[in-house]
């Protein structure tokens, strides 16, 4: 049998594992990728430290564009992570040099994936990225193979393990954000920085290397409207499950629509609902495959590197795809509807001094950016405390719930700038 050889950029988390399970496996790797796999060098920045698997017959480099000097290396696995930086320069050389590369840098791709795929197809080379969106579910792989006869009209998914950790969590024990962030770091389903996650960058990479994919057209991160967890209480959590709903946060793109990351209420029977702790799930609508959704674990270990084996074995079997399922001249420009024209309804929760006249006047509000009142439920009076007025509205316009919000936020009595939640209902996602 011939070989594939191999040199990883990165030996943490995913690089040592990768690593790990192309040692351990060989045999059974070997016979599915139809070739030896051979790791021949790789990179971090200490040697000393202990990885997990023998580097007796491996060169190890502390830099890693040592790896290009290899001519005996077909494939460079980069796992060093980071949106630019030697991660990026490491990539370009090395599909320039006519090397494959695979790689979990959704921050990378987000950012950079276009050029670097030119520059693969150019080269022909392949570059892929199947454990840069959700590792544990072949996310990628269904959108671009498994779905490709289809016209995909949504892609939407839980895409940040952390967020939906934390959620979860708060949901099942009436626990406070930070408390259940704290804990989160401690078992280490959360990083020591968490703003990645807990902002929504981390998922809007997925969300804008996904819909690209999914609409064959350039979703630049760029044009992405992001927000995250960070302003998230168990009051609105509460209420949300008081309503039927529960709350996640989601990655949801439409064809020709908008593209974002926020925080949004489901209904509690919608099968996304079900998806609880670190968990993702990716589902895709479209036409004629109607719905289909696809759960499992994220992040880790094991499930990224599961995918970056998936990828290692698709190249050396000569199998690996275009990485946006066609070349990237083929791809269209952007297309996306602005976010604030489209309509749907909206959790609005207010928090107030228990004074007459307050519901009065923001329902005067309410009415003078021509939204209308869905349902509405005020909990108990109280002389010192806030007094909570939560109401979700018929469809509007995102433009006028937020501006509906602003002049609510500085009318007198109202205590802070009330939250605001998109409602995602029943039948959004099949
Ligand atoms: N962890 C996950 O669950 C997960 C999931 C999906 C995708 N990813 C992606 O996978 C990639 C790797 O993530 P990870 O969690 O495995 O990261 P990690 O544990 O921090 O490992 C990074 C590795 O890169 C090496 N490194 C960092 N900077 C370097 C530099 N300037 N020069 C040479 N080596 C350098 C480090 O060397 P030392 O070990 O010597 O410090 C380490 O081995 C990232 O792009 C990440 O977004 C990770």
């Amino acid at each position: 049998m011939s070989q594939i050889r191999i040199g990883i950029a990165g030996l943490g988390i995913v690089g040592a594992e990768t690593a790990r399970q192309i040692i351990s496996s060989q045999d059974i790797l070997s016979r599915r990728a139809g070739k030896n796999l051979k790791i021949i060098a790789v990179s971090a920045r200490h040697k000393a430290k202990d990885r997990g698997f023998p580097l007796d017959d491996i060169v190890f480099y502390t830099d890693p564009l040592k790896l290009l000097d290899h001519d005996d290396i077909d494939v460079i696995i980069e796992l060093i992570g980071g949106e630019g930086g030697v991660a990026l320069s490491l990539c370009q050389k090395a599909l320039q040099a006519g090397k494959h590369i695979i790689t979990a840098n959704k921050a990378m791709i987000a950012h950079h994936g276009f050029s670097l795929s030119k520059l693969a197809e150019d080269n022909n080379v392949t570059l892929q990225f199947e454990a840069a969106v959700a590792g544990g579910i072949p996310a990628i792989k269904i959108l671009r193979e498994g779905l490709a006869g289809n016209q995909i009209e949504t892609v939407a998914g839980i895409l940040n393990g952390t967020c939906n950790y934390i959620l979860s969590e708060m949901t099942s024990s009436n626990s406070a954000f930070l408390d259940v962030l704290k804990e989160a770091q401690h078992k280490g389903f959360a990083e020591a920085d968490p703003s990645f996650d807990i902002d929504g960058v981390d998922a809007a990479h997925k969300l804008a290397i996904l819909s690209t994919i999914a609409f064959e057209q350039k979703i630049e991160f760029s044009s992405l409207s992001i927000s995250g967890i960070r302003n998230v209480s168990d009051i609105d959590i509460n209420y949300a499950a008081k309503l039927g709903y529960c709350l996640k946060l989601l990655g949801i793109a439409q064809r020709g629509g908008p593209a974002e990351v926020t925080m949004a209420l489901i209904s509690d029977d919608e099968q996304l609902a079900l998806v609880n702790g670190a968990l993702n799930a990716v589902s895709y609508s479209g036409a004629p495959v109607q719905s289909s959704i696809c759960i499992g674990p994220g992040a880790g270990a094991g499930p990224t590197s599961s995918a970056v084996l998936a990828d290692l074995i698709d190249i050396s079997r000569g199998l690996a795809n275009y990485p946006y399922g066609s070349p990237v001249d083929l791809l269209s420009e952007q297309k996306l509807a602005s976010q604030t024209s489209k309509e749907q309804c909206y959790y609005l929760r207010i928090a107030v001094t228990d004074k007459p006249g307050v519901l009065s006047q923001i329902s005067a509000v309410l009415r003078d950016h021509g939204l209308s009142i869905a349902s509405m439920i005020q909990n108990g009076q109280s002389e010192e405390g806030p007094v909570f007025l939560v109401l979700t509205t018929h469809k509007c316009a995102k433009i006028d719930i937020e501006q509906a919000a602003e002049v609510i936020g500085n009318t007198d009595h109202v205590l802070d700038s009330p939250m605001v939640i998109p409602i995602f209902d029943k039948g959004f996602f099949s």
